[in-house]
């Protein structure tokens, strides 16, 4: 923090943190915006952060007309969002389930409370930071596939695996590129609410997975492995390396796999460390690390490469 960011002494440091982020363009509006919610205990307390925000800008050298403006838009989307609130604070109630506090919660565990969160809302139980809202959460879907499609992972003839796949979103905008997509999860609710997301699609599969392992499906079998915002409840049920082990089985040589968020941590070096020395272990190449790749998710992108047979045998 800078002595410009500074909390508003009303306003806890927990809540102007998140907003001045968003402030200073260093996570993308929605997200700050849902992070402000997420730690305001009502609605007026984010309210109130925001106003305090923008006094702080105001009083703030440097980036002001611009951070302004983010704050301002900021407000904007909570102002058409008027369920944003409550849809966080529902889906937060499933996460907090005792079973969560766990040291290592079981693929059980998850399928219990993201069986709760889909029905509380679709949208909000797999992105908090698209507010509830189905036009933010396919805008950022969008985004996500188009990186896939722009890095070439994506053929005609191809068979995509999607990992913790929740309620569909990314299978259905896959199966439009490749030849199959398939998606596998623990929560029976969500595969419930992906086959409905997938009805018109043709080309779609789903499997209910015991989310230890990957044995429903043969070696080299998958030409590209996604794993979006599934890998931190991997790595909280201690399963992270079998399923880097299990993607690396699955795959074929030179296929790739695209993890989105390797871990909810607070040392992002040391887990970026931990998901590279799995990887090396495993055979998977690594062309991306820990970047951001979106404009309406603040998600580290990790992509991998399997070892062609050459590679391996030098
Ligand atoms: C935050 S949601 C993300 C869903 C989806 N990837 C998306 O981005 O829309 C996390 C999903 O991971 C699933 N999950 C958690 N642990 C799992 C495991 N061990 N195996 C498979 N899925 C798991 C949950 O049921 C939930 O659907």
């Amino acid at each position: 923090m800078t002595s410009h960011d500074k909390p508003d002494d009303h306003i806890a440091g927990r809540l102007l943190e998140p907003a001045l982020r968003g402030a200073y363009g260093r996570t993308p509006e929605n997200v700050a915006l849902a992070q402000v919610l997420m730690a305001a205990s009502c609605a007026e307390e984010a309210d109130r952060a925001l106003d305090a925000a923008i006094r702080h800008i105001r009083s703030a050298p440097h980036e002001r007309s611009e951070a302004a403006s983010r704050l301002q838009r900021m407000r904007a989307l909570w102002d058409q969002t008027p369920d944003a609130f409550a849809n966080i604070k529902a889906v937060m109630h499933s996460l907090d389930h005792p079973g969560a506090r766990d040291p290592h919660p079981s693929p059980e565990t998850w399928a219990t409370i993201f069986d709760d969160a889909v029905g509380v809302s679709r949208e909000a139980s797999v992105a908090l930071y698209c507010l509830g809202r189905a036009d933010l959460l396919r805008a950022a879907t969008d985004e996500i596939v188009e990186r896939i499609r722009a890095w070439n992972l994506l053929r005609a003839d191809a068979f995509v695996l999607d990992v913790g796949c929740g309620s569909g979103r990314i299978v259905e905008a896959l199966a439009r590129h490749v030849k199959t997509a398939i998606g596998i999860d623990v929560s029976m609710h969500m595969l419930q609410a992906a086959r409905e997301c997938c009805a018109a699609c043709g080309n779609t599969v789903f499997v209910r997975t015991s989310g230890q392992d990957l044995s429903a499906f043969p070696d080299e079998s998958i030409d590209l492995v996604c794993a979006i915002d599934v890998f931190p409840y991997f790595v909280m049920s201690d399963l992270a390396q079998r399923h880097i082990c299990e993607m690396a089985r699955v795959l074929r040589r030179d296929a790739h796999l695209l993890i989105l968020n390797y871990a909810y941590s607070d040392d992002p070096t040391a887990s970026g460390n931990e998901l590279r020395r799995f990887a090396q272990e495993a055979g998977l190449s690594v062309r991306h690390s820990a970047t951001r790749e979106f404009s309406l998710w603040d998600g580290t992108c990790f992509l991998l490469r399997k070892s062609s047979q050459q590679e391996r045998s030098i």
